[in-house]
């Protein structure tokens, strides 16, 4: 199973708190799985993006939406690649009316997300665990940690704060972390390569021979 794209959190019927995620890492790892003879259900955020042919493709909006979705698909999953940029905030009440701005000024207040990734953690039982870290300082550090804190099996770290990597680019710069204390660093490449490289080590992992499913 692979989450991906962004998560829209409404504030009226017209607008929301969202996040820059275009989807395509999450996108080139369900295309790798599929492209290997595996089956891959990509549970997906907003984006533009088409999804490949191969997987069953499970559209969201919210957080909440993607929380529903990862644990109704659990079942028979070998693994589980939490790509998505889920909004950690969501606003404490969502206007049934749009809004109007006949007012100085609007005070919003927001509450938790469940964070999905640190639930599949905390109840892990066969399946492999993989999160990202997009950060803006401390990569390693900060990857780390979260690796630890959500019970991860490995978690991809990249910066988000450079123009040509990240966020909407073709491109990633990565490092990967294993909870067997190894890391591996892969230089600058397309989101393509790197949902490859990301592929082959969970299949190495799990050791499955056979076509399963991956989710
Ligand atoms: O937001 P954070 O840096 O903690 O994200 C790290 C990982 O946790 C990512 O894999 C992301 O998909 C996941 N996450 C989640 N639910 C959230 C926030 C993040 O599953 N509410």
């Amino acid at each position: 199973m692979i989450t991906a794209g962004p998560t829209r959190e409404y504030i009226d019927p017209v607008r929301f708190i969202s996040n820059p995620s275009t989807g395509k890492m999450g996108y080139a790892l369900a295309s790798s799985v599929c492209a290997r003879g595996h089956q891959a259900i990509l549970v997906s955020g907003p984006t533009c993006l088409e999804a490949p042919r191969r997987a069953k493709t499970i559209p969201v909006i919210s957080a909440d939406d993607m929380h529903r979705a990862v644990f109704e698909n659990l079942q028979g999953v070998d693994a589980v690649i939490m790509a998505a940029a889920v909004s950690d905030f969501k606003p404490a009440s969502h206007a049934r009316l749009k809004i109007k701005k006949d007012r100085a000024s609007l005070h919003l207040a927001l509450k938790r997300n469940p964070d999905i990734l640190h639930v599949l953690g905390k109840m892990k039982h066969s399946y492999y665990l993989v999160g990202f870290a997009a950060e803006t300082d401390h990569v390693m550090l900060h990857a780390q940690q979260k690796l630890l804190k959500k019970n991860l099996d490995m978690i991809v770290a990249n910066r988000v704060d450079r123009e040509d990597t990240g966020f909407g680019s073709d491109f990633n710069e990565a490092v990967l972390l294993f909870k067997e204390g190894k890391n591996k660093r892969i230089a600058k490449t397309s989101k393509t390569r790197l949902a490859d490289v990301v592929v082959r080590e969970i299949l190495s992992h799990i050791d499955r021979g056979q076509p399963s499913h991956f989710c």
